[in-house]
Formats: C-alpha cells, structure tokens, sequence
C-alpha cells in the first residue's frame, strides 16, 4: 500500500487535504493523525474491519482496547450507555483536551473496538487538526497511539511515518504535538474514579472539578508487585520501549552523574554505544556516551514533549544501554516518570553512598 503524507498547519486548513483524509476513512480506511497529546491511528470506530485493520498495521493484540475520538457531547451520548454527571462536569473543564474517560458502552459500540470489553473509552481531542477530521468524516474515529506496538509513541509525523509507511492509507502531518505523552485515562464505571493511565491531566486537578479520585495501584506498584494487573489493558504489555536496555538511576545527583560515569566508562573499553537522557543542569558533567539533555529538571513539560523522541533517538543510534536520570514524581512527573519506567522494563538502580547496588 502507498501511504500518502500531507502537511496540514492546524491554523491554515487546506481542506481539500482535510476532505481527502475524510473519505479514506469513510471507505474504511486508515488514517493518521495529530491530536495534542500524540499521533493517532484513527478509523471508524464502529466498523469492525476498520478496528481489524488497525491491531493488524500496529501489530497490537486485539484484546487491547481502542480510544474512541468525538467532536461533540451528543456523540458521547449515543456511545455510552450511561452518563454519569461527573462525566458532565469532567468535559466542562478538560475537554477538548487530553482526557479520556470510560464508560459503560452502549450497544453502538462494537466489541471489535473495546478489545471485548462492555466498557468503552472516549475523548474529545483540542488538535484542530484532529477535531476537523473527526467533523469531516461524519465519524467516531478508533485511534490509538500511531505507532508500532511496544515503541514509543509518535510526537512528529516522520515517527510515524518510520513505524507505518505502507501500512496505513495516510498520514496527516501536522507538526510537533504540543504535550508528547498520551491522555489521561480516568474509570468512571465504579463508585470512586480511577485514573488508570496519568498524563497531562493531573490526580489534583481531577479532584478539584470531581473530588476524590484513584491512582490505579498498578502505577504507583513501581517495585512491580506481581500480583497487581493493571485495569487498563493496555499497560500491562513491555510498553514505550526502546531497543536498547534502558536503566534509570535514582539518588543524589552528584552520586547519580559519578555511577554512569564509572560504567559508561568501563562500557565504552567494552565498544559498547551508551545513550544518557541528562538534564540542561548536568549535561556538561558526564564523560563518555552520547550524552542528550532532554530539557531543564524544572520544566516538566519541556520533559515530556522530548522524552518519546529521545528514546527514538538513541533506537536510531543504535545504542545498546540507555542510562536516565529520574525525575520529580510530582504532578505531570508522574506522567514522565511512569512512561520512563515502562520503557526501562521497571529497571531501576538507587545509588546511594557505599552502597552502588540496587
Ligand atoms: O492521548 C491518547 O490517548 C492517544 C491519542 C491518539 O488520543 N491515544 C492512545 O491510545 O494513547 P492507545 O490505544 O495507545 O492507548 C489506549 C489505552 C490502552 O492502554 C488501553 O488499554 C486503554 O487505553 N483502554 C482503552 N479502552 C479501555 C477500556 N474500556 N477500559 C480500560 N482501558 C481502556
Ligand atoms: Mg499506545
């Protein structure tokens, strides 16, 4: 298949790209698109060949359920069986925006798409990009991260574009996304919401519109307590990975920056490639490797927005380890640092004084 790219500025449509992008999806096919959080690989969400179509170009396994896109709260309606009025308020403050929340789904809803599921997930998404598609095409639009299974998810189109040429019909660029991890998932089937995935929207600011609120146990099971199974299916699977075996260190940075380089060292006599995600305050005090800053250890968001590049990055230089840093679990750092931790394989080393173990 000849996967067609345009680019689309998300302030200057050129419709008739726009219009192009609407009916592929329309005939059932498959198009990628930029949304705030990440690139989506969206289709008909209530076309079960179309839902097929997606598992089989990300190689994802189909009991992994898809996010529904909408533009509006009447789509919302007909999707979900009931809605409860936290859902009311929840899309008052956050959305459009990188929210996704699950609900019982109504008949509507193929299970071809919940992965078999009586639950569904949906979100209204701020791209203009995205939220035109979605009008345009007269659909509710499937779309999951637009990348291969088990890679980091795209922020720029030529990541997709890396993952699925070939694969899919077309591929929307609209640039940089603005945020760079995905949405916040929020359960709100049970009697207390529960945030199954953290992202941008934070625990805090869900309990300020909600009041109390959850964090699913698998998220903050860092030590990986194997008995916990993560409610959203889709985090129980090696996620977000790199090629290359990742380690995070974790302590005093001045112990931190001396443990890797003392292995990049013994690891570069070894003809070994390092990548090491450091920070603008430390870049310039390690010695060896393919050293990147991945932003200021102060601004989360500039973290976030680099992080899935970065790890793209290092795939591309054929990096056989990746040493990180570890960030502030505060706020938008529990977002960063549950992804950095999934790409790691939960591989985390404290470096403390006398002791360099783990
Ligand atoms: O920001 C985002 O959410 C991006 C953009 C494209 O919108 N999409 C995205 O989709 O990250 P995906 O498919 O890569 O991740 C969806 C996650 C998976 O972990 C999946 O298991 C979970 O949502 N999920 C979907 N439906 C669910 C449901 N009914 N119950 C629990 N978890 C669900
Ligand atoms: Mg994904």
């Amino acid at each position: 298949m000849k996967t067609i790219i345009k680019k689309i500025n998300e302030f200057e449509f050129i419709n008739e790209e726009l219009a192009m992008a609407a009916e592929i999806l329309k005939q059932g096919g498959l198009v990628a698109f930029p949304t705030e959080t990440v690139y989506g690989l969206g289709a008909n969400a209530l076309d079960k060949e179309a839902a097929r179509k997606i598992y089989a170009a990300k190689g994802r396994p189909s009991d992994n359920p898809l996010i529904i896109h909408i533009a509006d709260m009447k789509s919302l309606t007909e999707l979900v069986s009931v809605v409860p009025t936290v859902v009311e308020k929840l899309a008052d403050k956050f959305w459009p925006g990188p929210l996704t929340m699950i609900l019982p789904k109504s008949d509507l809803v193929p299970f071809a798409t919940t992965g078999g599921l009586d639950t569904v997930a949906i979100r209204m998404p701020s791209n203009r990009i995205a939220l035109e598609l979605i009008r345009q095409s007269g659909l509710y639009l499937a779309a999951p991260s637009a990348n291969t299974s088990g890679k980091p998810s795209p922020t720029i189109a030529e990541h997709v574009e890396v993952d699925l040429d070939q694969k899919v019909d077309m591929i929307i660029d609209g640039g940089p996304v603005g945020i760079g991890l995905e949405s916040t998932i929020i359960d709100l089937t049970g009697d207390i919401p529960i945030i199954l995935r953290p992202g941008y929207v934070t625990k805090a600011m869900l309990e300020e519109v909600i009041g109390e609120v959850r964090i699913d146990a698998a998220i903050t099971n860092t030590n990986r307590d194997m008995n916990i199974v993560a409610k959203a299916p889709g985090m129980k699977y090696k996620h977000y990975a790199p090629k290359a075996e990742m380690t995070i260190f974790e302590g005093d940075m001045d112990l931190v920056i001396d443990e890797i380089n003392a292995r990049t060292q013994i690891n570069e006599r070894d003809n070994l490639k390092i990548g090491i995600i450091a920070t603008d305050e430390t870049k310039d005090r390690y010695n060896y490797g393919m050293v990147r800053s991945i932003g200021s250890r102060l601004d989360s968001e500039v973290i976030a927005k680099r992080l899935y590049a970065l790890l793209r990055e290092f795939d591309q230089l054929e990096a056989d380890f990746i040493y990180s840093e570890s960030f502030t679990k505060d706020n938008l750092g529990q977002a960063i640092m549950n992804r950095l931790l999934k790409a790691a394989g939960y591989n985390v080393i404290k470096v403390s004084k006398g002791s360099k173990e783990n």
